[in-house]
């Protein structure tokens, strides 16, 4: 699968513009150590950080899950954008212009579509709230003045009302001109073989959800009084991803209040906002996701979680502690107690109350020990102990020495624990914790295979470890020079990068080996290229080795070459007899490096 639609230059110039240290920090949390750049795989779940960014390659690799490539490949596997739209944009990202006819049809298509759905949003959005203000509106005008909003709190959010006919909308937009194919797209309209086109949203109180670019992505409903469902969203789009989007952050993100403060409901949002705190957001309906923490990232250093005080909103916040973790992003949980929500909390306690409660906001580790203690019976030295324990494995958990000091220090005072008794132990569960690493990747259970499979496979490790060897170590290019081709590669994939590293280096006299991948398309290809480009030596081969270790590696791939060439030649005497005579030259090979 070799489908080009941009210019090879042109999709190396983009690549080499966005560096892959940038683009990959806005979705990771990397920390530098020495030349490479880590984190934990934001591919698969793990506790020890193993996936590793490399500024010198270019590339990316995570040794817990053998993911790996370019900038271009770490978009198609995390954002799950096709070769062209990760070339797209990266090249808005740079400011580089492409030339539109070279984009895919497929790529113009869905770009068209994430415009006309955006543009429809933007109509439903404005038709709405002009609703809400007319006659037809005043019923859910009443809903929301009882419900404390102001009008530039409304103006503020956008807020609307969805008429009680099913199909309003439907008209209003098809008389736009849309087609039913466009608005069913939006998922502002739904189709059913017996009633035809129907609204999603009818009879119901309007939250326009705005991305952080200001563009109207969905709509959550509620419901005015109690009927069931109190919310409907919209559903997952071209341009509306729950996970990666948070209800009020195009207005937080220009606040001047510090840190961001997650709250559960949109309406927790609004109220917040209108009391003065306009650095909160929520998620869209469902618990907290990775891909929210690394978007926040963008805005803050820190963050409050402000959830409901049931048990659900307690697990919540339990969850999203975890998540925070991992980001390494302090976090800290605003206790709302004895209200439910924050709104509730606002209309009933008022602003100066809600500022006393961020600034007594409990860390998060304190906040899940306590949760945790009331888990056991204090009274029963048995629970006591366990309890103890569990503390203890909490706080080893932290990295900082000094924050972990005083977090032990305070746990101690809170659960009268003997302060050396408790550190002692935290100390302990750290050092059985420390470089414990996630081995449930190589615990996959493998068929056998037959004694052909494992020729087979030992042979496509040494054209591999052949091809790594290049891009490790150009000085072999000269040495290899008349004694391999890129024909003896017998693998497709192998041949087709060998061909373009001797080509790179014959041009340049060096290879870039990000600049290889850019001519796969597939995530497989990538996946599969990069492994070569990134692949670094585990063990430090001896000077004195190495060339045997080439040479053998050398001598196989060639002496297979030969044998596959004898086999074609079917019996042809003269070709034949040349092949067995450079059989036996490449038996006495030895390349001195
Ligand atoms: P109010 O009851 O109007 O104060 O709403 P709220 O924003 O406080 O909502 P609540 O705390 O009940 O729920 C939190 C969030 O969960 C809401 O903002 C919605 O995003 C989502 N949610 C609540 N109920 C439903 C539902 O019935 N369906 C769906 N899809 N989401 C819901
Ligand atoms: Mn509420």
């Amino acid at each position: 699968m070799r489908k080009v639609y941009y210019a090879d230059e042109l999709i190396e110039e983009v690549r080499s513009r966005n560096d892959i240290v940038d683009v990959i920090g806005t979705y990771v949390n990397l920390k530098k150590k020495g030349n490479s750049y880590s984190a934990c795989c934001p591919f698969h779940h793990e506790k020890t950080p193993s996936f590793h960014v490399s500024r010198e390659k270019q590339m990316y690799h995570c040794f817990g899950c053998g993911v790996g490539g370019n900038v271009y490949t770490f978009l198609m596997e995390h954002e799950n954008y096709s070769f062209p739209e990760a070339v797209e944009f990266l090249a808005e990202r740079a400011g580089i212009k492409l030339p539109e006819q070279s984009m895919s049809p497929e790529a113009k298509r869905q770009a068209d579509v994430r415009t006309k759905i955006k543009d429809m949003n933007r109509l439903a959005a404005g038709y709405f709230h002009y609703l809400l203000k007319t006659e037809r509106g005043t019923h859910a005008m009443e809903y929301l003045k009882n419900r404390g909003l102001s009008d530039e709190t409304i103006n503020q959010f956008g807020l609307g009302f969805s008429d009680v006919y099913s199909d309003d909308l439907y008209k209003y937009l098809k008389s736009k001109g849309y087609r039913d194919e466009e608005l069913r797209d939006s998922g502002l309209v739904k189709y059913d073989e017996k009633h035809g086109a129907s609204d999603r949203f009818w009879n119901r109180v309007m939250y326009p959800i705005i991305d952080t670019n200001n563009r109207v992505i969905g709509f959550g409903g509620r419901v005015m009084g109690d009927g069931k469902p109190k919310y409907i969203n919209t559903q997952d789009t071209p341009v509306f991803d729950k996970s990666r989007n948070l209800y009020g952050l195009n207005l937080a993100k220009k606040s001047k209040r510090k840190g961001i403060i997650f709250c559960e409901g949109y309406m927790d949002v609004i109220s917040m906002h209108q009391a003065g705190f306009d650095n909160a957001v929520a998620s869209l309906g469902t618990a907290l996701t990775v891909g929210q923490v690394n978007l926040v990232k963008r805005f803050t250093d820190h963050v409050y979680l402000a959830y409901d005080s049931d048990e659900a909103g307690t697990k919540a916040a339990l969850r999203a502690l975890e998540i925070m973790r991992e980001f390494e992003m302090p976090t800290r949980v605003i206790s709302l107690k004895p209200y439910k929500d924050p709104d509730e909390l606002i209309q009933a306690e008022g602003t100066e109350n809600f500022e006393r409660r961020i600034d007594q906001a409990q860390s998060g580790i304190m906040f899940e020990i306590d949760i945790l203690a009331a888990q056991y019976n204090q009274d029963d030295p048995q629970e006591r102990t366990l309890f103890q324990r569990e503390a203890a494995k909490k706080l080893s958990l932290i990295l900082d020495p000094l924050e972990r000091k005083n977090y032990t220090d305070s746990v101690a005072r809170q659960y009268d624990i003997e302060p050396d008794v408790l550190k002692e132990a935290v100390t302990r569960y750290g050092v059985a914790g420390a470089g414990r690493i996630d081995t449930s990747v190589f615990r996959e259970q493998r068929p056998r295979k037959s004694p052909e499979e494992e020729k087979e496979e030992k042979h496509l490790k040494a054209e591999r470890l052949l091809l790594t060897w290049l891009v490790n170590e150009n000085s072999l290019f000269d040495k290899l020079e008349g004694v391999i081709t890129a024909e003896d590669f017998f693998e497709p994939v192998y041949h087709d990068i060998a061909a373009e590293l001797f080509s790179q280096y014959h041009k340049d006299g060096k290879v870039i080996p990000a600049a290889v991948i850019n001519h796969y398309q597939s995530k497989e290809e990538h996946e599969k290229v990069s492994r070569i480009m990134q692949q670094n030596f585990d063990i430090e081969v001896a000077q004195s080795d190495k060339s045997k270790v080439i040479t053998d590696l050398v001598k196989g791939i060639r002496l297979r070459s030969i044998q596959h060439q004898i086999e074609l030649a079917q019996g042809d005497l003269a070709k034949t007899g040349k092949l067995m005579i450079e059989k036996s030259k490449i038996n006495k090979l030895i390349i001195a490096l």
